[in-house]
């Protein structure tokens, strides 16, 4: 008989650089306005990694202190890290190690997952098994994601959209089952790698004068095709998981969303016939931060939940990568 044990989340934490880049400030870097940028996307705001000693390792090693500190635990005791990212400091070592090293978490093994948008989604799913086969007790899952290290900011289609941030979970076993991670949808198609991608840097096509030249290590997106793809993708697996799981929208306390454009948002909460008020909406202040998304969600709404809450998580991104996941919530609220 398989055992009933799942992952719960009994930690959250979430980390943003303080500098931000508002649309005030992008209109006088690309031709743009406020306006547009608002009503096309939801967003006012991001925030930037400006020190240029400090990469996504740097916030990751944040987020596994905080993590430590809310738990009462010290960073030895974890054993394993996932960094969700597509902005790793380098190619290798792994942003986790690097994080790992920074964070003083040296028992820990880890490895980095690339599922761009959806890549805590996908972390998430994989971080869960190590706890519920038993095998692990105290694993940690980290988006971060400093996008401003591949946004071209004279390219006014995608400068607008993206921000610097981290944020991660603690999971550990609940022997009941009662709380933490209950199922999970997950689905990639790697037809959808022209539409958003970033070409240089790998093995097809390594750094050189011409790959630079030709804008090629920076993130570019055909934003049409993405956001059609978003739209259904999101919505209909927001709506299977709830449907294979006999779940109602009353059922359900919040919607956590990727936060990539508040029209997708809207559209998989229509989806799933969740009201707005029971949507975790924070695009305004930090637009995409890819990896990060969710958890930053979390982190901010975390007070706001209390045990046996169900959630369900959606994202859609690059790849193209997409999922659900449905959780019940395992944290009380601070006093
Ligand atoms: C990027 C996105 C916001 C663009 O919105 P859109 O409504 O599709 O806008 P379009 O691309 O059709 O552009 C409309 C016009 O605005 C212009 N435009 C594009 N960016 C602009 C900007 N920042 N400011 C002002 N005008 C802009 C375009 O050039 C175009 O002008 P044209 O009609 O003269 O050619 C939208 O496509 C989107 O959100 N895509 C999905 C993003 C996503 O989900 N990513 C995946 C997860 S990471």
């Amino acid at each position: 008989m398989n055992s009933p044990q799942t992952a719960a989340i009994t930690a959250v934490h979430g980390w943003l650089p303080p500098d931000k880049l508002t649309n005030a400030d992008l209109e006088k870097m690309v031709d743009t306005n406020d306006e547009w940028i608002r009503t096309r996307t939801g967003i006012s705001e991001r925030r930037i990694l400006k020190d240029p000693k400090k990469a996504t390792s740097d916030m990751v090693a944040e987020v596994i202190k905080g993590i430590c500190t809310q738990r009462g635990i010290s960073a030895e005791e974890i054993d394993l890290v996932i960094v969700a990212t597509v902005t790793p400091d380098m190619f290798f070592p792994s942003t986790a190690q690097l994080a790992c090293h920074k964070s003083g978490a040296k028992n820990a093994w880890g490895f980095d997952l690339s599922a761009a948008c959806s890549g805590f989604l996908f972390a998430l799913r994989t971080g869960s098994q190590f706890v519920s086969n038993g095998t692990h007790k105290k694993v940690v899952v980290v988006g971060s994601d400093k996008m401003s290290s591949i946004v071209d900011y004279t390219d006014r289609t995608t400068c607008v959209l993206f921000g610097d941030a981290a944020a991660g979970v603690l999971l550990e076993a609940d022997p009941t089952g009662e709380t933490g991670i209950q199922d999970a949808i997950l689905r990639s198609d790697g037809a959808g790698s022209e539409y958003l991608r970033m070409q240089a840097g790998g093995s097809l096509n390594p750094s050189s004068a011409e790959t630079l030249a030709a804008g090629m290590h920076f993130l570019e997106q055909d934003g049409k095709p993405v956001f059609k793809a978003a739209v259904t993708s999101m919505a209909d697996v927001s709506f299977e998981i709830m449907e294979r799981n006999g779940l109602g929208a009353d059922d359900i306390s919040f919607l956590v969303p990727h936060q990539a454009n508040l029209r997708i948002i809207d559209a998989t909460a229509r989806r799933m016939g969740v009201g707005r008020e029971k949507v975790m909406i924070n695009i305004e202040k930090y637009g995409n931060t890819t990896a990060a998304t969710i958890p930053l969600c979390l982190w901010e709404w975390s007070n706001k939940l209390t045990p046996g809450e169900n959630l369900i998580l959606s994202a859609f991104g690059g790849g193209f990568t997409w999922g659900s996941i449905w959780l019940k919530w395992a944290m009380t609220p601070k006093a």
